[in-house]
């Protein structure tokens, strides 16, 4: 980009038309495509935290690791500062600048390494230091960001809590100085006591490191205080996204009128607007996705129409995504 307003409305990252299928063996030489992530696209500012909620398997986690082509994405393109990511070349080149943390942080960390090991793993592979002793210090210096103190370096990862497991995975998260990091579910297997504590440390890390955060919870009341926007997943689709404050105090779409309801709403206000849906039947599977609308055999809102056209994620107030045929006309 050539001038100084495109570079500002230029997003850090954009996701088109992304589709993430696994083939899985249903039989004798026979597979079938389970699609985890069909077909979703939205775009992060840079310095933004992008919530991305939904139940349990609806596709998540498979989204996250698509972007960072952690896994290669079956279609669909990631655009990082405008540029599409297509070489192994710039593959690698992404890698440096966009990381993962992970959800659980006693498998996602080797128990026979040392803490400084596994936070210079990161600056090993990417060669990020001229001598030992600048290792040394950064690896230190990268404790230091997470709250953790020297003495801790030596130690390993089996040693310590919950909570101070993530900061070991959070600063080796940091270490190549990435400005793009998706955190999947990482506080959801931390006490709920020390769950604030780690949130606040992702918010003053995105602060004094400039960082874009995705942050993926299934806890809607976890991604409302850290997310600037938040988008909803139903079986691989993307339903609905907006402002953060704009999904819990008018959700559009049917689904996540569904998952607001079943938050606690202190405010009885609020909780009146938001007229009570509860989710009935199994999420279908995603080996067999309904037809039409991937909601219409949950929605109670459904129509003939919902089981037939699948219906177009589009933005139809500024800033408000939804897919969904009714939405209009039950949101008016
Ligand atoms: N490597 C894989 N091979 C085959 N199927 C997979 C693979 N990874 C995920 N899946 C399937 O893809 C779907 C989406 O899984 P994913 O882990 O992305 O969901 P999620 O939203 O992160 O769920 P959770 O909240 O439980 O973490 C699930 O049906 C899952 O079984
Ligand atoms: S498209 Fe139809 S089934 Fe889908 S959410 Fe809207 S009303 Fe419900
Ligand atoms: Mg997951």
């Amino acid at each position: 980009m050539s001038n100084e307003m495109n570079n500002q409305e230029q997003p850090l990252i954009e996701v088109k038309h992304l589709k993430q299928y696994f083939d899985i063996n249903t039989g004798f030489f026979q597979t079938k495509p389970l699609k985890a992530v069909d077909d979703i696209s939205f775009s992060i500012r840079e310095g933004e935290t992008l919530g991305l909620v939904g139940e349990s398997g609806c596709g998540k986690t498979t989204a996250g690791r698509s972007i960072l082509h952690l896994y290669k994405p079956t279609a669909g393109e990631i655009i990082y500062r405008g540029k599409k990511i297509a070489t192994k070349s710039d593959i690698r080149e992404f890698r440096k600048k966009a990381t993962m943390v992970f959800q659980d942080p006693y498998s996602s960390l080797d128990p026979r390494m040392t803490v400084a090991d596994i936070i210079g793993e990161p600056l090993d592979i990417h060669k990020m230091y001229s001598s030992q002793e600048e290792r040394r210090e950064r690896i230190l210096s990268l404790m230091e960001h997470v709250g953790l103190n020297s003495e801790h370096a030596a130690r390993y990862a089996h040693e310590f809590s919950g909570g101070q497991r993530q900061r070991v995975g959070i600063a080796r998260a940091l270490a190549v100085r990435p400005d793009f990091i998706v955190c999947d579910e990482p506080v959801s297997a931390l006490d709920v006591s020390i769950q604030a504590q780690v949130i606040n440390m992702f918010d003053e890390l995105q602060e004094k490191m400039n960082l874009t955060y995705l942050f993926i919870a299934h806890d809607l009341l976890v991604v409302r205080h850290i997310s600037d926007r938040i988008a909803v997943m139903y079986l691989g689709h993307m339903v609905e996204l907006a402002d953060a404050d704009a999904i819990y105090e008018r959700p559009l779409h049917p689904y996540t009128k569904a998952l607001i309801s079943a938050v606690p709403v202190p405010d009885p206000k609020v909780a009146k607007a938001n007229k009570r849906i509860s989710l009935t039947g199994e999420i279908p599977s995603p080996l067999n996705t309904p037809s039409g609308c991937p909601f219409h055999t949950r929605c109670p809102y459904a129509t003939d129409l919902c089981k037939e056209a699948v219906p177009v994620f589009e933005e139809i107030e500024k800033g408000r995504f939804v897919a969904c045929h009714r939405a209009k006309e039950i949101n008016s």
